[in-house]
């Protein structure tokens, strides 16, 4: 029985396929879907087939019933809108199309690295927080363990929208995206009631602003990808481990790590972060500088309402330009902002 479902659904389909004009459509419908068409019949047909295969004999024959009407509808609709109406050209919708000599348009290689980095991390378990671009210097810089009086809080180094001589909470462009990372903690710690109670895990791409003077390796305004993983007992191993492992999933097998020792105010201990890559089979294996990592400052953890006796975590920030020109071979970061389409297109 089943044999003479598909029989008549491969004849309508092939009916259909072939019925060319208004009329050979309307045959077509009558002979397959009208009250006394094949369909029609193969319901009728349902007392030969053995009682306990009736219903999922009539639910085939129904959803093929829908099937047909749906194609004929496709159909139909397409001869509708090709028909000529009278006088008036006939659209010939198998004409092949015009190549635009515009080109297609895509995302912007900037762009496409910073998915590519948060597919990285997204495996690896990290979700994506966000933050504010104009900020204020608690999360910018007081939370991050910088305090008033720090040299990297000097007006000349930083875009502040208020006074920072007499405004008491200025707000500024954000100079780094570890601004998320306080954030992030504050709205974990009120979510759980004044304190954290789940482990955070997130990665924070965006836009940064500094008042660097442009060359082929300072702009304004940047990119970083910040990450932050807190939970119990997490040690430098756990950051060199994952470090390593977005370095091979994003380079390549052959990436290593190397983490030399630094300062930072908002961990400790603090490292930069250099990974060796092999760009393309025919050069030689290099080191690159992309960031700052480090086991988060207990003092960061106290600020945003975080337990030091439970928790622990690392941190990292990365240049994504720096990403970018160190994979690409891009020699001036300035070719990234300058939408030359002659540079885009080779990407
Ligand atoms: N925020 C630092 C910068 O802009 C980079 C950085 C270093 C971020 C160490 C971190 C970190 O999260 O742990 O230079």
């Amino acid at each position: 029985m089943s044999d003479r479902i598909d029989q008549l659904a491969a004849e309508a389909r092939a009916g259909l396929h072939s019925a060319n004009d208004a009329q050979a459509l309307d045959a077509w419908k009558s002979a397959f879907l009208g009250g006394k068409g094949k369909v029609k019949g193969l319901l009728a047909a349902v007392k030969d087939v053995p009682a306990a295969e009736r219903p999922a004999y009539g639910a085939r024959v129904n959803t093929l019933s829908k099937e047909l009407e749906e194609a004929f509808a496709l159909r139909r609709g397409a001869f509708a809108a090709s028909a000529p109406s009278g006088a008036g050209p006939v659209l010939d919708v198998t004409e092949p199309g015009i190549h635009s000599s515009t080109g297609v348009g895509r995302s912007h290689i900037l762009s496409r690295v910073r998915d590519e980095l948060v597919d990285v991390f997204a495996r690896m378990g990290f979700s994506v927080a966000e933050g504010p671009e104009l900020e204020d210097d608690e999360h910018n810089f007081i939370k991050l363990n910088i305090p008033q009086g720090h040299p990297a809080r000097d007006p000349i180094d930083n875009f502040y929208v208020d006074d920072p001589s007499t405004s008491a909470r200025p707000r500024m462009m954000r100079s780094q995206t570890s601004t998320v990372q306080v954030r992030v903690m504050e709205q974990a710690v009120a979510a759980g009631g004044g304190r954290l109670t789940s482990p955070i895990k997130v990665i924070a791409p965006g836009r940064v602003y500094r008042p660097d003077t442009v060359d082929a390796t300072h702009s304004f305004m940047f990119h970083q990808i910040e990450g932050l993983y807190l939970d119990r007992g997490v040690t430098m191993v756990e950051l060199k481990s994952t470090l390593l492992h977005f370095a091979r999933a994003y380079f390549g097998p052959e990436a290593e790590v190397r983490l030399r020792p630094t300062f930072f105010p908002f961990t400790e201990p603090s490292a930069e972060l250099d990974l060796k890559i092999r760009l393309r089979p025919d050069q030689p294996v290099r080191w690159m500088e992309v960031g700052g990592c480090g086991l988060v400052h207990p003092r960061v953890l106290s600020m945003c309402g975080v337990d030091t006796g439970e928790w622990s975590g690392f941190a990292f920030g990365f240049g994504i330009e720096r990403l970018a020109m160190g994979k690409y071979g891009i020699p001036d970061i300035r070719m990234l902002y300058a939408n030359d389409a002659r540079f885009l297109t080779q990407l």
